[in-house]
C-alpha cells in the first residue's frame, strides 16, 4: 500500500485513542487547556513542546491514569469515564503499552519479572511469563540483566527495561513519554526502531513524547502543545 492509501485508510479507521477538549490543573496550576486529539491505527504521532507544557499529562490522561477535570477521552473505543480504575487497568493490561517519564518499574523485584508482570497479571504461566521477560530484554540489549534489580541499573538500563515491558503484551497501542531521554545516539534509534514497530503493526499506532526533534522527525503527525493548549499540528509524512 502506498503513503496516501494508507493515509487514506489511517482517516476513516475507527480512532485508538480520541481526546475531546480535554482540560486539566493540578491545585491552581493549569496544565491542559481544552486539548483535542485523535489517534488512528497505523499512526505514530508525536507530542512535543516546552519543559511544563503539559505533555506528560495529556499522556496520563490518555492512559486513563488521571482523571481530567473537563472533556472526554475514548481510549479503544472505551469511554473511560465510564469504566472503574479496575476496568481500565485491564483495558490498560491487555492493549496498551505505557513508557512513563519516570520510576516505572517495581523496586526490588529481579528485571525478568519487572517485564513479565503484564503476562502475570493476566494469569500467564511463570516459566512462560519469564522466557518472554528474558527474549524482551535481549531485543532491547539487557540479556545479561534479568537477576538485577531496578536500583542496580543506570538510568539507560531502566529505561530499556521499561520499553521491553511496555512491549511484551504486543500492544495495539504505545503510550510513551520520553522513552529515549536517557540513551545515547545509538541506543536511541534501536529504542525508536522497536516502539515504533508497534505502528507497523496491523491496526497499532503510537504516541510518542519527546522533547528530540530527531525523534519528533519519525513521526506522522506532530502536536505541538504550549502552556496546555496545541500551538500547531503538522502532517510530517
Ligand atoms: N503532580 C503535580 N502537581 C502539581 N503540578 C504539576 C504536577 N504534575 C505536573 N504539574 C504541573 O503541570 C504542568 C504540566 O506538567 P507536565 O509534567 O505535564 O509537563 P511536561 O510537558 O511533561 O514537561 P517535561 O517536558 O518537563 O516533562 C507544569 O506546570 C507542571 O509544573
Ligand atoms: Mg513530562
Amino acid at each position: 500500500m502506498n503513503r496516501s492509501a494508507d493515509s487514506d485508510a489511517a482517516a476513516t479507521a475507527e480512532p485508538l485513542l480520541a481526546l475531546r477538549a480535554v482540560s486539566h490543573a493540578y491545585a491552581r496550576t493549569p496544565a491542559l487547556r481544552e486539548v483535542s486529539l485523535t489517534v488512528r491505527p497505523g499512526e505514530v504521532v508525536a507530542v512535543t513542546g516546552p519543559s511544563g507544557c503539559g505533555k506528560s499529562t495529556l499522556l496520563h490522561v490518555a492512559a486513563g491514569l488521571l482523571k481530567p477535570h473537563a472533556g472526554d477521552v475514548h481510549l479503544l473505543g472505551r469511554d473511560l469515564a465510564g469504566l472503574d480504575e479496575p476496568a481500565r487497568a485491564v483495558l490498560r493490561r491487555r492493549e496498551v503499552g505505557i513508557v512513563l517519564q519516570y520510576g516505572q518499574l517495581v523496586p526490588d523485584m529481579a528485571l525478568e519479572d519487572n517485564v513479565a508482570l503484564p503476562l502475570l497479571l493476566e494469569g500467564g504461566d511463570l516459566g512462560a511469563s519469564r522466557t518472554a521477560a528474558r527474549d524482551a530484554l535481549a531485543r532491547v540489549g539487557l540479556e545479561q540483566a534479568g537477576t538485577a534489580v531496578p536500583e542496580e541499573l543506570s538510568g539507560g538500563q531502566a529505561q530499556r527495561a521499561a520499553i521491553a515491558r511496555a512491549l511484551i503484551t504486543s500492544p495495539r497501542l504505545l503510550l510513551a513519554d520520553e522513552p529515549v531521554a536517557s540513551l545515547d545516539a545509538v541506543g536511541a534509534q534501536d529504542a525508536l526502531d522497536l516502539l515504533l514497530s508497534v505502528a507497523r503493526r496491523d491496526g497499532g499506532a503510537v504516541v510518542l513524547v519527546t522533547h528530540d526533534n530527531t525523534a519528533a522527525a519519525l513521526a506522522d503527525r506532530e502536536v505541538r502543545l504550549r502552556d496546555g493548549s496545541v500551538e500547531r499540528e503538522s502532517v510530517l509524512r
